[in-house]
C-alpha cells in the first residue's frame, strides 16, 4: 500500500521542478483514470504516475535514471510492483512490462507528455475541447516536440491493448479533469525541463499553471 500523500512527499524532496513536477502530475492523473476503469487501487497506479521520473533531476542519464532511484524508493517502502513498473517504463532496463500496471504506466507516460504539448501550442493554450484528431495530426509532424518517440506511443497503447484513438481521448479526458480552468492573460514561458527522453521540450505553457 502507498498513500498519495507519501508518493507526493517523496517526489518533491527528489524532484524540484515545476515542470516534471506538472509531468508527474499528468501522468498520475492519466493512472487514476485507468486504475477507476480496469477496478485497480488508485493510490498504487496513480503512485506510479507521480514517482516514475522522481529521480530524474538526480539522475538525468540512462541507466542510473531510474535504476539508482529504485534502491530509494524501496527503502522508502515503496511497493515492489511498483517499483518495477518504474524499471520497466525504461526500456533499457532490459525488464519486460508483465502487469497491466507495468504496460499501463509505459503508454501513460508517453501520452500524456505528448497531450500536454498539443494542448499548450492550441490557441488559449487549454487542454478543455482538444480533439484526439488534433493529437494524431501531430503524432505525424515529425518537427512537433520532436524528443516523443512516436513508435514508443504507439507501442504503449499496444501493449495495453487499446485502441489508439481511444487511448487519446482517454489521456485527454483525464487530463482535462485536472486541468486549471481557462486563465486569461496568462503569461508563456518555455519549460525549464532538462532533456528527457518522454519530456518535450519545444513547448509553451502557461507560467504558474499548477497542472497541465
Ligand atoms: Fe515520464
Amino acid at each position: 500500500m502507498i498513500s498519495r500523500d507519501h508518493a507526493w512527499s517523496v517526489l518533491t524532496e527528489f524532484t524540484k521542478s515545476d515542470s516534471l513536477r506538472k509531468h508527474a502530475r499528468a501522468v498520475e492523473a492519466s493512472m487514476r483514470a485507468y486504475a477507476r476503469r480496469y477496478g485497480e487501487d488508485l493510490d498504487a497506479w496513480g503512485g506510479a504516475g507521480i514517482l516514475h521520473d522522481f529521480d530524474y533531476e538526480m539522475h538525468p542519464r540512462a541507466p542510473h535514471h531510474p535504476l539508482k532511484g529504485a534502491e530509494i524508493l524501496l527503502a522508502r517502502r515503496v511497493p515492489e510492483r511498483i517499483v518495477y513498473a518504474i524499471l520497466a517504463h525504461a526500456d533499457y532496463s532490459g525488464l519486460p512490462r508483465v502487469s497491466r500496471l507495468d504496460r499501463a504506466l509505459y503508454a501513460c507516460d508517453e501520452l500524456s507528455g505528448f497531450v500536454h504539448a498539443v494542448a499548450l501550442v492550441r490557441p488559449g493554450r487549454v487542454i478543455r475541447g482538444l480533439e484526439p484528431s488534433s493529437v494524431r495530426k501531430k503524432l505525424k509532424d515529425k518537427a512537433f516536440a520532436r524528443t516523443v518517440n512516436r513508435d514508443d506511443v504507439y507501442r504503449g497503447a499496444g501493449e495495453l491493448g487499446v485502441d489508439l484513438d481511444e487511448h487519446i481521448a482517454f489521456v485527454i479526458a483525464a487530463l482535462t479533469d485536472v486541468a486549471p480552468r481557462d486563465r486569461p492573460g496568462a503569461r508563456v514561458t518555455r519549460l525549464p525541463a532538462p532533456s528527457h527522453p518522454r519530456f518535450p521540450r519545444d513547448v509553451v505553457h502557461p507560467e504558474g499553471a499548477p497542472r497541465p
